[in-house]
């Protein structure tokens, strides 16, 4: 198993939210939704991009340079835990890596988000 955990400063996203068509690129509609229906909806989206980043640097550079940011989506059930969808080329990735399992925890606060992906292998990585 593989365990990457990130960090994002909030106000990242400030700076990140006044480039909408960035913001698609790195988000999907569903994510958005998501955070858009918070009180503050920087915590989750600097959630999910810490999430994305956590993806992305415990899979390693070379294994995911055609994933999209859009590719791996956090998604909450309806108990609030969050979940990786692994959609696109992630999906490719996941498969051509041998990867079976993945959780993702997620947590915010005044200035900060962070998130911690665990990727599981079917053969030990
Ligand atoms: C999960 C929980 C601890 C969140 O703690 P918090 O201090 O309010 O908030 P944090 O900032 O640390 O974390 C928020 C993130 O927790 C995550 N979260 C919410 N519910 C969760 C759950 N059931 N399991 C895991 N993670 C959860 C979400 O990803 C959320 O971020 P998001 O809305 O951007 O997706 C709180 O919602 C809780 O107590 N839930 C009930 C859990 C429960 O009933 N467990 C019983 C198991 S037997």
């Amino acid at each position: 198993m593989l365990v990457k955990t990130e960090v994002v400063r909030l106000r990242s996203l400030e700076r990140l939210r006044k480039n909408p068509k960035l913001i698609k690129k790195i988000f999907t509609k569903k994510e958005l939704k998501y955070a858009l229906g918070k009180r503050f909806p920087d915590q989750p989206l600097a959630a999910r991009l810490a999430a994305k980043n956590a993806f992305l640097a415990v899979l390693g550079k070379k294994n995911v340079r055609s994933v999209a940011p859009t590719d791996i989506e956090i998604i909450n059930d309806r108990y609030g835990k969050p979940h990786l969808n692994w959609r696109g080329m992630a999906r490719v990735a996941a498969k051509k890596l041998g990867v079976c399992g993945s959780a993702v925890s997620l947590t915010h606060a005044e200035n900060y988000a962070a998130a911690s992906v665990f990727i599981q292998f079917a053969r030990p990585a």
